[in-house]
């Protein structure tokens, strides 16, 4: 018998088939089968499953993820650099994974089955308050965090920085996917000065994906 879902999926290769959700913190949120795979969209933006998750899977490459024990995840989306974690690099250890908006949480576990279970901790809270509070520290921080196509102010603020380089383990690293927005570059080029001055070998990926700046922070 034929799904709904494998349906969708054989037609999407000839248009998209596209279903809204509304979000008070994301606005408008898509999720479109395109091309026989499932994206997560916001109004301007690739969220999850798109080019988004290529770019953080560039990131990815730069690291070596095979000490990794612990891994946090600002921004869960629809989860899409936990599926490429698991796939692609066959990481099997520990993902938090924080995100403010519930309606995103729950999208992340109905349209593609990202939820909690015993290796994958999802919190709703807000990223910043999430650093601030908590005492945990990890191998590998993740921060994917937008709203549509801006970084939230807060996010490129140095105090997050220093919250974040606080929640990094010793040995950990750092992948931040930054916007290109002409009024945040010199916002991102402190935060790069901030990150060169405390630790050891930072990354500049320019122009990912014909798009964005990615920032990979290693530790000695
Ligand atoms: C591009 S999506 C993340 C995609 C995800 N990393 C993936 O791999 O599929 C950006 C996410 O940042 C979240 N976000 C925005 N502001 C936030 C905040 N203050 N605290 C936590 N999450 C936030 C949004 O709700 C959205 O889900």
């Amino acid at each position: 018998m034929i799904t709904f879902a494998t349906m969708a999926r054989l037609l999407s290769y000839i248009y998209p088939i596209t279903k809204r959700v509304k979000s008070e913190i994301n606005g408008t949120l898509e999720i479109t089968w395109y091309n026989g795979k499932k994206h997560l969209n916001s109004k301007n933006a690739n969220y999850s499953y798109g080019s988004l998750q290529r770019i953080l899977k560039l990131g990815l490459e730069k690291l070596d993820l095979k000490n990794m024990n612990s891994i946090l995840v600002l921004g869960l989306g629809g989860g899409s650099v936990i599926e490429t974690l698991k796939k692609d690099f066959k990481y099997q250890n520990q993902i938090t994974a924080v995100d403010i908006d519930p309606q995103i949480i729950a999208i992340a576990k109905s349209e593609f089955q990202i939820e909690s279970s015993e290796n994958l901790n999802i919190i709703c809270d807000d990223a910043l308050k999430f650093v601030q509070n908590t005492h945990e520290t990890f191998d590998l921080i993740i921060i994917d965090l937008f709203i549509d196509l801006n970084v939230p102010e807060q996010f490129l603020e140095l105090s997050f920085w220093e919250h974040v380089l606080k929640r990094k383990s010793a040995s950990g690293s750092i992948l931040f996917n930054a916007s290109l927005e002409k009024h945040t570059s010199e916002k991102l080029e402190h935060i790069i000065s901030y990150l060169n001055s405390h630790i050891y070998q930072v990354d500049v990926y320019k122009k990912v994906n014909q798009t964005n700046t990615v920032v990979v922070g290693k530790s000695l």
